[in-house]
């Protein structure tokens, strides 16, 4: 099969993609996936090179509606409720209630889901937090969700979610927040909107700053796409967006000290956490 994409060419779109989006591709695992996007996307717009589709992707993006839709076809989105569940448990039962003792009381906790793909994440938060109940009785606290990826986030501000997606939620938490439907669940109007949901890349630094101060930020099983200068840079924007003594929790196989030593590395019951 001959693409329009030549090996030689996916080095150069690599370098771009790479640079701005952190997503570092590999030829053997990656080539055919981008070749048939690329085909398909070229047709779309009446294209006969590659030479022709990377021009409008560089020059002739005003919009970026060109990157945004390069992005969605190549991001890996996987993601479920209650993945690595004890880190949902450490946030209400350990860092929330230590953040609302210390932060000035006039003000929300603010917490990063960053990325959240289609919102399983930052809605196992959410409901962590009321069904511990404590902090969030005295306190408001707020959740913002973002992804460079917009189809995920449509998908997450829609909030219907197959069996798949919530076969980890214990029964009864599951009954009490989801509504059943024919195919999947959704999730009940009660918890619809508590979760503020954004397009954003992480390296772009405009888009990141608008998001303002955080407390926490949870950053799971997206560093394992990018190499370690992608990983310093997000960790030191991590570090800039977060209030003194807010903390930062990332995917089990993914660590921080390594790259950067502006945290303090804790562990609290077996899970690893940084602290500014
Ligand atoms: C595997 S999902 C992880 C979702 C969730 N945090 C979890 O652990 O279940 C990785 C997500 O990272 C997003 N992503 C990749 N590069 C990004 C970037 N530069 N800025 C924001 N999101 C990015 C992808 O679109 C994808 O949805």
């Amino acid at each position: 099969m001959t693409y329009l994409l030549s090996k030689e060419n996916f080095a150069k779109i690599g370098e771009f993609i790479y640079r701005k989006s952190g997503i570092y591709l590999e030829e053997d695992k990656h080539y055919e996936k981008l070749a048939k996007y690329i085909d398909s996307r070229a047709d779309e717009l009446n294209m006969d090179s590659f030479r022709k589709y990377f021009f409008k992707l560089r020059f002739d993006d005003k919009e970026g509606d060109e990157f945004q839709a390069l992005m969605n076809a190549i991001t890996v989105n996987e993601t479920y409720f209650f993945r690595e569940k004890d880190q949902f448990e450490v946030l209400v039962n350990k860092i929330l209630p230590e953040l609302h003792e210390s932060m000035p009381i006039n003000r929300p906790l603010r917490i990063l889901s960053s990325p959240c793909s289609t919102g399983e994440e930052p809605y196992s938060m959410i409901l962590h937090i009321v069904e511990e109940g404590k902090v969030v009785e005295q306190r408001d606290i707020e959740v913002v969700g973002i992804d460079i990826d917009s189809t995920v986030i449509k998908k997450a501000q829609i909030a219907k979610y197959s069996e798949r997606a919530v076969h980890a939620i214990p029964k009864p938490i599951l009954n009490r927040w989801f509504v059943k439907k024919s195919l999947g669940y959704s999730l009940s109007e009660d918890l619809q909107g508590t979760v503020d949901f954004h397009v954003a890349n992480i390296f772009d630094k405009t888009q990141m700053r608008k998001l303002g101060k955080f407390d926490v930020i949870f950053s799971r099983n997206m560093l394992i796409y990018f190499d370690d200068a992608s990983r310093k840079e997000v960790a030191m924007t991590f570090y800039d967006m977060l209030n003194p003594g807010g903390y930062v929790l990332l995917g089990h196989a993914e660590y921080m000290s390594r790259i950067v030593s502006v945290f303090n590395a804790k562990k609290i019951d077996n899970t690893l956490i940084y602290q500014k």
